[in-house]
C-alpha cells in the first residue's frame, strides 16, 4: 500500500494510474476508522476499482469554532492498519498546512441543499467539506468516490456539487454500518460513555417504523437526548416534507450528553 502526505505527489501518482487505464476509487475519510469506513473501501472493491485511495484528513475548515476539531479522535497507525486489511491501495495523510497553503482564500459553497438540516446548525460546515472534497477530486482522479449514508446531507450535497461543477466521476453511497445494537457507527461513539451508549439507541429505535417526527422527538427526548432537529425531507431535494413517506428521509441530530449524533431513514 502506497503512502503519500504530499499533495502533489498523490496526484502524480493518480494522474499516472489514470492514464496507464487504472480505475481510481476514492475513499475520503477523517481517520479514527471503524467498520462503517472499511465497508466504504470494501464497496470500492466490489465496483471493481484497481486503486483505492483513502484520504484521512481532520479537515478544520469544516469545524466551528466551538465545535470538536481538538479533540477529534486520531490513530494513524491503526488507521493504516485497517486500510491495508480492508484492501486499499493508497492512504493519503496530508497535514492541514500542506492542505491549506498559506493565505487560502478559495471556498466551494453549495447554496441550497447546505441551508438546512446540519447546514443550519453548523455554519460553514458544508462549505468545509465541499471545498475538501473538490480539492480531493482534483488530487486524487478518481472515476469515483465512495460516501456513506450515514452522512445523507453531506452525500446529496457532493452529489449536487459534482454536477453542478461538471466534476467528471461518480458517487457511491455506501448504506449504513451499525452496531449490533443497532447505533450507528461513528468515530464519535467513542467519546459515549456506557450509559450514553444505552441512551443513544433510542435514535436508531425510534428510525425503525417511524411515524411522525413529533413521535421521534418525543421518544428521543424521553430517554434523555437533547433534541438537536427531527425532520422529514425530500430525498432528493431535501425539501421538508409534513407526511413520512415513500420517497422522503427522515433524519436526526441529537445531543447524548455533549455528543452530537446523527442517523437517518430513507423510506422505500
Ligand atoms: O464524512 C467525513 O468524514 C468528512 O466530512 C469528509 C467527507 C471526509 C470531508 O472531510
Amino acid at each position: 500500500m502506497k503512502i503519500f502526505t504530499e499533495p502533489k505527489k498523490l496526484q502524480k501518482w493518480c494522474l499516472a494510474q489514470r492514464l496507464a487505464g487504472k480505475k481510481i476509487a476514492l475513499v475520503p475519510t477523517m481517520g479514527y476508522l471503524h467498520e462503517g469506513h472499511m465497508s466504504l473501501i470494501k464497496a470500492a472493491k466490489r465496483k471493481g476499482a484497481d486503486e483505492i485511495v483513502v484520504s484521512v484528513f481532520v479537515n478544520p475548515v469544516q469545524f466551528g469554532p466551538n465545535e470538536d476539531y481538538e479533540k477529534y479522535p486520531r490513530d494513524a497507525a491503526a488507521d493504516e492498519a485497517k486500510c491495508r486489511e480492508a484492501g486499499a491501495t493508497a492512504i493519503f495523510f496530508p497535514t492541514p498546512e500542506n492542505m491549506y497553503l498559506d493565505a487560502h482564500s478559495v471556498y466551494v459553497n453549495e447554496e441550497k441543499l447546505s441551508t438546512g438540516l446540519c447546514g443550519a446548525r453548523r455554519p460553514g460546515h458544508f462549505r468545509g467539506v465541499c471545498t475538501v472534497v473538490a480539492k480531493l477530486f482534483n488530487l486524487a482522479h478518481p472515476n469515483f468516490a465512495v460516501f456513506g449514508q450515514k452522512d445523507y446531507q453531506q452525500a446529496q450535497i457532493i452529489k449536487r456539487m459534482v454536477r453542478d461543477l461538471n466534476f467528471d466521476l461518480d458517487i457511491v453511497v455506501a448504506p449504513i454500518v451499525r452496531e449490533k445494537s443497532g447505533l450507528a457507527k461513528s468515530s464519535r461513539n467513542t467519546y459515549l460513555s456506557e450509559k450514553e451508549k444505552e441512551m443513544a439507541l433510542a435514535i436508531s429505535r425510534s428510525l425503525k417504523a417511524p411515524k411522525s417526527t413529533a413521535a421521534i422527538t418525543k421518544e428521543l427526548t424521553e430517554a434523555g437526548l437533547k433534541v438537536d432537529y427531527v425532520e422529514c425531507v425530500d430525498a432528493t431535494t431535501l425539501e421538508p416534507k409534513k407526511k413520512i413517506e415513500k420517497g422522503t428521509c427522515v433524519l436526526i441530530a441529537a445531543y447524548c450528553g455533549k455528543t452530537r449524533l446523527i442517523d437517518n431513514k430513507v423510506i422505500k
